[in-house]
């Protein structure tokens, strides 16, 4: 079968990262289209060699697709910490750090990635960026009173010169756009990000904030594919 040169880099980076697991793993399995890449690849791996590994998914999009695949599943109350953490990302920069989020699953897929002794992000070179921000950083909030939340993010903005950057209530259909937890998701169109980590404390401490799509010093390496199938580890 043919595939687009967008989604063979996007199997050569999980077929990279796959190489990282060995049977026993407990393995957190990301989000989004590169993430569908690992998971069915992981799939075809289990069924052929019978490879011995039960994996926690980061939404239910994913868990979905495992459980249709054949993929052993359990949840991280089950597991309590995992070997390893494989997942996509929208923005990494020469630090590895990251922005996540575009699919929603940011606040699953941090929880997961901090459980896991190593976190492998996979992408493609579209996502390497010299610095952050360029895509909109989403941050989900509680709906309770989330325009007073949003004003909150806009004040910790100005604070960090970045005022006046468009908040967008992230939309499906219409309506505002649900998370598996049931919250809303703000999109900060921020362009540029002068000091990621300054800016994850401060939308750390608001109130109301449930987890933003800034990953610091979270992964450990980026396996990065390419357009032409090959892949290399960062
Ligand atoms: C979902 C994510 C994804 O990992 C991120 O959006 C990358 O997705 P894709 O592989 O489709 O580009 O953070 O919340």
């Amino acid at each position: 079968m043919s595939i687009s040169p967008a989604d063979a880099a996007k199997r050569a980076a999980a077929a990279l990262a796959l190489e990282s697991v060995e049977g026993g793993m407990r393995l957190g399995i990301g989000t989004g289209s590169t993430a569908v890449w690992l998971v069915r690849l992981l799939a075809e791996r289990i069924s052929a060699t019978g490879l011995d590994v039960v994996c926690v998914p980061t939404s239910e999009a994913t868990a979905a697709l495992a459980r249709e695949l054949g993929v052993p599943l359990a949840t991280l109350d089950e597991l309590g910490a995992l070997d390893l953490a494989i997942d996509g990302a929208d923005e990494f920069d020469p630090r590895l750090d990251l922005i996540k989020g575009g699919g929603g699953a940011h606040f699953r897929e941090k929880i997961v990635a901090a459980a896991a002794a190593r976190f492998i992000v996979i992408a493609d070179e579209g996502k390497r960026v010299p610095r952050l921000g360029a895509f909109p950083l989403p941050v989900e909030v509680v709906r309770f009173g989330w325009p007073a939340t949003e004003a909150a993010i806009r004040r910790a903005l100005e604070g960090l010169d970045l005022g006046g950057a468009p908040i967008r209530l992230r939309e499906r259909d219409g309506a505002p756009a649900l998370t598996d937890e049931g919250n809303y998701i703000l999109d900060l169109a921020l362009g540029a990000i002068p000091d990621a980590p300054a800016l994850a404390r401060r939308l750390d401490s608001i109130t109301g904030v449930v987890e933003h799509g800034l990953f610091i010093g979270m992964a450990d390496c980026v396996a990065l594919g390419r357009a032409d199938g090959t892949a290399g580890m960062l």
